[in-house]
């Protein structure tokens, strides 16, 4: 008889929980999964990259027909916004996914056991009202927004919102301020800014979009700001008061100075995300938390508490679904007595705004740390088909070691830069250097050939510049 229930329990079907299950279930261990959420996919399929996504897709639609960027070539239209039928499409998107992870996890035979997980001890976890024994937990709760003290946020009300409440309002604010210039201000900002509302974009730093390469962040505030979105930077918000509907908010400068008010109709809370390890009972198991609160792992993903492994949003690292699920596939591969692999130095990030933002590797500040680099850079406005398209903004950025040659980041702002950044990644991967890059055919005409010649700019040799 068996001495477990499972051979892996895995708490959290999220990204990193579902996709862990599922390739544990794949290497025929005996696996459960468990979710206190109605639907599966966590938040990246429920109230996160997949709502976000199917919104911006829309208003994207939208801002093209109601702009000049279709009449300039010839098609004349006047749209109006179904915001229910945009909203439905919304939900649409993510019913169809979520219930694609139920049948996933049918077809691998990954037991979903329905409710909140609770630690009794490393191999036993209570579910809703079940107890169940696994040789291995995976704890992939995720993270949930972070609280702003004397800011409220009540979803239901549509007034102070956060990323979830942003996604699901039944009506176009007339004025939205944005608390936080991080990737939900900046995408949720602009889905609402296409929609018709003044957008103001409150941020604590003095610039937005922290972590990303230097030029970047200047570039693509530059870019917002010409789209409308109006920013104060360096400021810190101190408090917001709501009255019907309507909120005020209290800021002042980060650097000390005079308070300010401002008035909206909605107000979207979006300063990070905190790991979810409330409720879980750590204490019993005696795993401790690091001072932000997450759980800390080795490379096995394997937390100090044995038969206890941590994996996603929960873990240090940035809170990407991608990085979530390369860890699940990784910890599954562990788990069945194989090697799991994430290059966590490989990880791309992206802004999926218009255009978009992203990035792979080092900052080139970060770069000029480990020594000395090499930059070369492409302007969007010199690649043909981004002309063509009138898609003028942006750039891509190469960096890598003078001596090397070796990539060590890529950045670009395009409009399809979140797909153009695969092949960096790809590349820094293999080892890559600048000069494969810029001696590897790329199609014409592609945004793609601005990676190509921003690689033969490191070395000065760009051919359309
Ligand atoms: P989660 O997806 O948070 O899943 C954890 C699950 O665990 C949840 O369903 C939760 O209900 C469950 N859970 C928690 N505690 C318990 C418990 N005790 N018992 C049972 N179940 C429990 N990332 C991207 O890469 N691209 C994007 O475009 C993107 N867009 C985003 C947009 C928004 C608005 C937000 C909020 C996030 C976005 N993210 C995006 C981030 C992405 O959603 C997360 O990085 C990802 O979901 C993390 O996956 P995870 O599996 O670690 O956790
Ligand atoms: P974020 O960390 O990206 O940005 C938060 C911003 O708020 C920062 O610029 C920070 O300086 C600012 N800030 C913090 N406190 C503040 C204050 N009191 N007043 C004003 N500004 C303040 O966090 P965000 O946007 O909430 O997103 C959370 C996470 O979700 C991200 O880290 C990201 O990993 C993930 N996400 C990823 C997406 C993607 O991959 N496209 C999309 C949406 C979310």
């Amino acid at each position: 008889m068996a001495e477990y229930d499972y051979d892996v329990l895995v708490i959290g079907a999220g990204p990193g929980g579902y996709v862990a299950a599922i390739r544990a279930a794949q290497l025929g261990l005996k696996t459960a999964c468990a979710e206190s959420r109605e639907t599966l996919g966590g938040t990246c399929l429920n109230v996160g990259c997949i709502p976000s996504k199917a919104l911006l897709h829309a208003s994207e639609y939208f801002e093209a027909a109601a702009g000049d960027h279709m009449a300039h070539m010839g098609i004349e239209v006047t749209p109006k916004l179904d915001l229910p039928k945009m909203q439905a499409h919304r939900q649409d998107a993510v019913d169809g996914l979520t219930k694609g992870i139920e049948f996933l996890f049918k077809k691998n035979k990954v037991d979903w056991k329905k409710g909140r997980a609770t630690f009794q001890d490393a191999h036993t976890v209570k579910v809703g009202d079940e107890t169940v024994t696994a040789r291995e937990v995976v704890i992939a709760t995720g993270s949930s927004v972070t609280p702003l003290p004397g800011v409220e946020v009540d979803n239901d009300k549509g007034v102070v919102v956060d990323s979830t409440g942003a996604l699901v309002l039944s009506k176009v604010p007339e004025h939205m301020i944005v608390i936080g210039g991080g990737v939900i201000g900046l995408e949720l900002g602009s889905v609402w800014r296409r929609l018709g509302a003044k957008v103001t974009c409150v941020e604590f730093l003095d610039e937005i979009l922290p972590g990303m390469d230097g030029d970047i962040r200047k570039e693509a505030r530059k870019v917002f700001k010409k789209q409308g979105i109006e920013f104060k930077l360096g400021t810190k918000v101190t408090g917001c008061t709501v009255s019907g509907d309507k909120a005020t908010l209290t800021m002042e400068p980060a650097a000390g100075g005079d308070a300010e008010t401002m008035e909206a109709d909605c107000v979207l809370v979006s300063i990070g995300r905190r790991p979810n390890t409330e409720g879980l009972g750590l204490d019993a198991i005696g795993l401790e938390l690091n001072k932000r609160g997450q759980i800390e792992v080795d490379h096995e993903f394997r937390t100090a508490v044995d038969g206890v492994r941590a994996i996603g949003d929960v873990i240090p690292g940035p809170m990407l679904a991608h990085k979530a699920e390369d860890e699940g596939i990784a910890v599954a591969e562990w788990i069945a007595g194989q090697t799991g692999i994430v290059n966590h130095d490989v990880i791309p990030s992206v802004v999926y705004t218009h255009p978009e933002i992203a990035g792979v590797g080092l900052t080139e500040e970060e770069a000029k740390e480990h020594g000395t680099i090499k930059v070369g850079k492409f302007p969007m406005m010199a690649n043909s088909r981004a002309k063509t398209n009138h898609e003028p903004d942006g750039f891509v950025k190469v960096i890598s070691d003078a001596e090397t040659d070796r990539v060590m980041g890529v950045w670009a702002i395009a409009v399809p830069a979140g797909t153009m950044i695969a092949e960096a990644a790809l590349a820094m991967e293999f080892g890559a250097t600048s000069e494969d890059i810029a001696y590897t055919c790329h199609a014409h005409p592609t945004h793609s050939e601005a990676v190509k010649e921003a690689a033969m700019a490191v070395t000065g040799k760009p051919i359309h510049m």
